[in-house]
């Protein structure tokens, strides 16, 4: 028998990548096959394709009815959090310019085990973000059906869980001798959708988000016959984006009214806290443009600027929009799931409000396509390394295109999408991408720590023994002052008593206790370890402060999450333990 290497933590060698890219999906052969045409600006385009989507258009508005206008703080410090995993995914792309991402990232760096684990954790970022473009996407077009006197039934355009969450609010409001005008507009659709709906066994109803579905079956159909995002078709819609966003400002600003921007953070930090997730979710995808490594001209130099330019685009039209949406209408009426057509519907512009719904359809749809390209893309360089399946690397003999991987996609969204509530949906996307995030900020921790790569970008090196301290004491100082904690649910009862208590974010109970502060202390005691690590070894900052603000990003998602996502490992552990580890290429390479 050969000699194999069993080791959890073997490594691809970044010469022998280099030496050997792979195919790619259209069985073209290596980086030869693939043309190298992108330029800066293309890959701007791309990121922001990528970028703009649901976010904006959508999870904007749940963040804004918690936070107020002071959201529009929580984008810059998110996109600072994003910056420093920009230049570090801007580094590995630079290093090993071939599409995998993350995933190959890891596999050089962390190894094997990590390498899975990031490959399972990106199917957060791509599948199951794509759930919620989907759901987001169906809020519109119904929205947009309405509004042209088609009106689907109500319970064939939303998911079962939100529909019976809402029905449940309601039925508790009517027997407390609440009037129905308590519910929020979510709530009540919710209740109408299942009590309007055919009843199935068991007293459940059937309540489900057809559009949503019968959209990811559309996208996935593009995809499996061979659609490419091509570059010209991929800048005309970012274009499309980038005039409905300027006219949402422009024309928006118009009706701004400064007097809805007090109080600027009505629900103080923890408020503005709670829209984490979404506000972090509206910048996923700029790492989208790494995968596009052997395709551009000049990666080791445009890669990084495309994401710097791209997030920077991105950061002030999120601003900017966030402040225009609470400028129009008070922040408490944007709980709504088209709140970007819903302010012009607010304000008496139906028409204006008709126009951002349609290109809101078109826009959303583009992200789609770039994420529902990529999973399958993921799972094809998993399966070649011999991490899944040979039939995940299957190849459509007529259309170039991973047909099974693309199928699976297409289920792994479309079904879910029927049923799933767009909250839990956007939580499990921003843990699992935050995560994905965090360790790509490890993994240069772990191969340039002290910024002395030969690639042509590099993370700059700060010295990060004495300022880790400083911003150690900063970061305290905050905490202590703004009485920082981990996710908590604001209560106010009828008599304008209010406060804040820890929340079950899955049932809306308000439990409290030990478990809610787990996520707090792992992002304590990681912290301290890297705090120490950083001041002995003089790491380098910036890949340390991507560590950090991702794990304190990662701390606000709240305990389900945290639960939910570490299921989803086991599981993905499971998988690698039963089939990867045994079929690994790698492990089968002489040792
Ligand atoms: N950032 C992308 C969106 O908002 C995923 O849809």
């Amino acid at each position: 028998m050969p000699p194999t290497n069993s080791s959890l933590f073997r490594r691809k060698s970044i010469a022998a990548i280099l030496a050997n890219p792979p195919a790619d999906a259209d069985g073209h052969g290596g980086t030869g096959g693939l043309a190298r045409h992108l330029t800066v600006r293309d890959l701007t385009g791309l990121g922001i394709a990528a970028i703009i989507g649901a976010g904006i258009f959508s999870t904007i508005g749940q963040a804004s009815l918690n936070g107020g206008p002071a959201v529009s703080l929580l984008f810059i410090f998110t996109a600072v959090a994003c910056a420093f995993s920009a230049l570090c995914y801007a580094q590995f792309a630079a290093t090993i310019p071939v599409s995998g991402s993350a995933y190959t990232y890891a596999y050089t760096s962390f190894g094997e085990l990590a390498a899975w684990i990031i490959g399972w954790a990106l199917i957060m970022e791509y599948a199951v973000g794509n759930i919620v473009v989907a759901i987001s996407w169906s809020d519109y077009f119904t929205g947009l059906l309405d509004g042209v006197g088609l009106h689907l039934p109500r319970w064939l355009t939303m998911g079962t869980q939100s529909a019976h969450t809402g029905y449940q609010a309601v039925l508790s409001l009517m027997q407390a001798g609440q009037p129905l005008a308590a519910a929020s507009p979510a709530q009540l659709e919710g209740y109408y959708a299942w009590a309007q709906a055919p009843e199935l066994l068991g007293g459940y109803r059937l309540v489900v988000d057809l559009p949503a579905f019968l959209i990811t079956v559309a996208i996935t159909a593009l995809v499996y016959v061979g659609i490419k995002e091509s570059k010209n078709a991929s800048n005309l819609l970012v274009i499309l984006k980038l005039i409905i966003v300027a006219v949402v400002i422009v024309v928006g600003a118009f009706y701004v009214k400064p007097a809805n921007w007090s109080p600027f953070a009505p629900n103080g930090l923890g408020g503005v806290l709670k829209g984490v997730s979404a506000v972090f979710f509206a910048y996923i995808g700029f790492d989208a443009i790494s995968t596009t490594a052997e395709e551009c001209k000049n990666p080791q130099r445009d890669l990084p600027r495309a994401m710097m330019f791209a997030l920077i685009i991105c950061t002030l039209l999120y601003v900017v929009i966030t402040l225009v949406l609470t400028g129009m209408v008070s922040y408490k009426e944007l709980g709504v799931g088209d709140p970007l057509s819903f302010v012009f519907a607010k304000v008496g512009l139906s028409k204006l409000s008709a126009l951002v719904a349609v290109s809101a359809v078109f826009a959303m749809a583009s992200v789609l396509l770039v994420f529902q390209l990529g999973q399958p893309r993921i799972w094809l360089t998993m399966s070649r390394d011999g991490l899944l399946p040979p039939v995940f690397a299957k190849v459509h003999p007529k259309f170039h295109t991973p047909s099974f991987s693309t199928i699976v996609t297409g289920i792994f969204v479309g079904v879910p999408a029927l049923f799933l509530n767009m909250d839990l949906v956007v939580d499990l996307t921003s843990i699992g991408t935050l995560f994905a995030f965090a360790l790509v900020c490890g993994g240069i921790l772990i191969l340039d720590p002290y910024g002395k790569s030969d690639a042509r970008f590099r993370v700059p090196y700060l010295n990060g023994r004495w300022l880790i301290l400083v911003v150690l004491v900063a970061a305290i100082y905050l905490i202590k002052t703004y009485n920082v904690e981990g996710n908590r649910e604001f209560w106010l009862d009828a008599s304008g008593q209010h406060g804040w208590l820890i929340a079950d974010e899955l049932t809306g109970k308000v439990t409290g206790g030990f478990a809610h502060q787990i996520p707090t202390m792992v992002f304590l005691l990681a912290s301290l370890a890297l705090v120490v690590v950083t001041f002995q070894k003089k790491l380098s900052l910036l890949p340390v402060l991507g560590l950090l603000t991702n794990l304190y990003l990662m701390t606000q998602l709240g305990i389900n999450n945290w639960t939910m996502f570490l299921i989803w490992l086991l599981i993905g552990l499971a998988i690698y333990f039963g089939y990867g580890y045994k079929h690994s290429k790698l492990g089968k390479a002489v040792a």
